[in-house]
């Protein structure tokens, strides 16, 4: 009997029921008066003495097994029923709640704004590049350390097609499809072989700008970033060019603007220094204007390109660079108001 109950038991645990209807009929077979329950306890009295304590168990397990498996079942008919009840087609609806902006979305359009009310327009190129419009084209040399696989990411080699590594390649991209006058910004996402950190990442995020026309300056060159700079961060905002060098610029230099965190008193942001740099810029080199199919006699250009992490970090002061990808709906809610 009691490999009868085990049996049973087992039975138990598996049983289905489609409707409440089914579900009284389990109840019946299982714990109605001929119901199998029932039946079992009849048979008691023939079970031997000594076995009858452990008999008596089981069948008290069974009965317990049974009454609690029909309640579950009961339970998730009524569960079912709210869900028909759900199907109330003039019910209000719950609220969605609405998504915001993201905080680099909010600074790319803000950098779009600010050049699109000086003139500039929006061009843009692919993230899977090929070493032409990326390097070649852009003055780079064919052993230049930018080109070595620890700074660039290849997708494919000979030919070499890589992620870019910067939007000065949608600079090339414009030239070689439109003569001057140019007057372009690019927004975009770039790529390096970056180990990632709260400083660095592998992938972030650029605004390129260019102009190309007759009887272009640096002093042009200078009004422009100094008018983005006042624009962006405010009109006591200051800002001061440091030489540097890129391949594709000649002069080039480095723009720092005053820390807007401490007023350039110094902080921790701008390391004690007051100033924060923010973007490279300088004359696009006649090479460039050549390689691109620009006369370079005629023309001239300047072009300079920013990261759009490290201006938001300057309004926002964001600490660790993976918030920006991380997609964490509490970082991404604080920008609510910036919306
Ligand atoms: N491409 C440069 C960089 O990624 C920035 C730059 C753009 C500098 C245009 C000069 C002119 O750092």
């Amino acid at each position: 009997m009691i490999e009868k109950i085990e049996s049973l038991l087992e039975e138990v645990k598996t049983l289905l029921a489609a409707d409440a209807k089914e579900v009284e009929t389990l109840r019946i077979r299982y714990l109605g008066k001929k119901g199998v329950v029932n039946d079992l306890m009849s048979e008691f009295h023939n079970v031997p003495a000594d076995r009858k304590r452990e008999v008596g168990m089981k069948l008290n397990e069974l009965k317990t097994a049974v009454q609690e498996k029909i309640n579950a079942l009961r339970q998730e008919m009524l569960t079912h029923e709210d869900d028909h009840l759900d199907l109330d087609l003039t019910r209000t609806p719950y609220p969605v709640k609405l998504g915001t902006r993201h905080p680099l979305s909010l600074v790319k359009n803000e950098i779009i704004d600010i050049f699109s009310r000086l003139g500039f327009s929006l061009a843009s190129g692919p993230e899977v590049e090929d070493d032409w419009h990326v390097f070649s084209s852009m003055n780079f040399a064919p052993d230049h350390p930018a080109r070595d696989m620890q700074d660039t990411f290849f997708v494919e080699q000979h030919p070499d097609i890589v992620l870019r590594t910067h939007t000065s390649s949608v600079q090339s991209r414009v030239m070689e499809r439109q003569q001057p006058p140019i007057r372009v910004i690019c927004p975009g996402r770039v790529y390096r072989n970056e180990v990632i950190s709260a400083r660095a990442h592998c992938f972030f995020h650029q605004v390129e700008g260019l102009y190309v026309d007759e009887d272009v300056s640096f002093t042009d060159l200078k009004q422009v970033l100094l008018t983005f700079a006042r624009e962006m961060f405010g009109p006591d905002t200051k800002i001061r060019l440091r030489p540097s060098y890129f391949p594709f610029t000649e002069p080039s230099a480095e723009m720092d603007i005053s820390c807007n965190i401490c007023g350039g008193k110094g902080c921790n942001l701008c390391k004690n220094t007051g100033w924060v740099e923010i973007l490279g810029c300088g004359m696009v080199d006649p090479n460039v204007l050549d390689a691109n199919g620009i006369d370079s006699t005629k023309y001239k250009g300047y072009a300079f390109g920013m990261g759009v992490e490290r201006i938001a970090n300057l309004k926002y002061q964001v600490k660790d660079l993976r918030m920006f990808s991380e997609n964490d709906v509490r970082f991404l809610d604080e920008f609510i108001s910036a919306n």
